[in-house]
């Protein structure tokens, strides 16, 4: 068994144990944010540790096209049953992404990054299949809890491998141009897991045209 599948594992029992969606049902508000600027524009989309899916069923409902990973198929499931309550059709894969790629050729006009609090090693990977699967213009968003958060009771991981700096970022994604590399303090407000003040980072960058 490897690291990422007992990661699997333990997302599965988090989200089985949860009463209600742990992140809420309305879309990460910095995704809100850029999929509103004029000069987004995208048709094809791919979201990274999607979960139980708020940002994926959100875009469909945009009108674009969805395709979605996480570990976890219990909130893989519940991701679907969201999809169906909306009437979207999202592509939900179930997979580990310190193993998954897209398939050759395959590219997105965006790739969504929201809250995969994983590994260095596990962040740099998404990032990276991110970066490659990214066609010319296309956006990385990136939102997650910072290095200056520290572990908070009740929201974030409590090791510090798992959370986000802005260097990291700008290295992982030398080839892209950065729009915007954010970090600072926000209250969030996004289901019960999600709420209250945090230190987290916002990225956006783009693949030259
Ligand atoms: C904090 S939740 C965020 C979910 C979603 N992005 C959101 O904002 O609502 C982190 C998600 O990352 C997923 N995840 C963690 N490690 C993963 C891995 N190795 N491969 C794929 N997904 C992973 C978990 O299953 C979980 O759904």
């Amino acid at each position: 068994m490897t690291d990422e599948t007992s990661s699997a594992e333990r997302w599965d029992e988090r989200y089985r144990a949860a009463t209600e969606p742990p992140f809420g049902e309305a879309p990460n508000e910095y995704l809100r944010m850029v999929c509103a600027r004029s000069d987004f524009a995208a048709r094809r989309v791919l979201s990274l540790a999607d979960g139980d899916g708020r940002n994926g069923a959100w875009l469909a409902a945009q009108g674009l096209a969805v395709t979605a990973v996480d570990c976890s198929a219990v909130a893989t499931e519940r991701a679907e049953d969201l999809d169906r309550r909306r009437g979207v059709a999202v592509t939900r894969i179930v997979a580990d992404l310190a193993e998954w790629s897209p398939a050759p050729g395959e590219a997105w006009d965006a790739v969504f990054v929201i809250y995969l609090q994983g590994t260095q090693a596990l962040r740099l990977r998404a990032l990276e299949i991110a970066a490659a699967a990214l066609a010319p213009g296309g956006w990385l968003l990136v939102e997650g809890f910072s290095k200056a958060q520290g572990p908070r009771p009740g929201i974030g991981p409590d090791d510090p491998d798992r959370l986000y700096d802005l260097e990291e970022l700008r290295a992982a994604t030398s080839g892209l141009q950065v729009i915007e590399a954010l970090a600072g303090q926000v209250r969030l407000d996004e289901g019960p897991r999600h709420r209250g003040e945090a230190e987290v980072v916002r990225f956006a960058a783009r693949r030259p045209a």
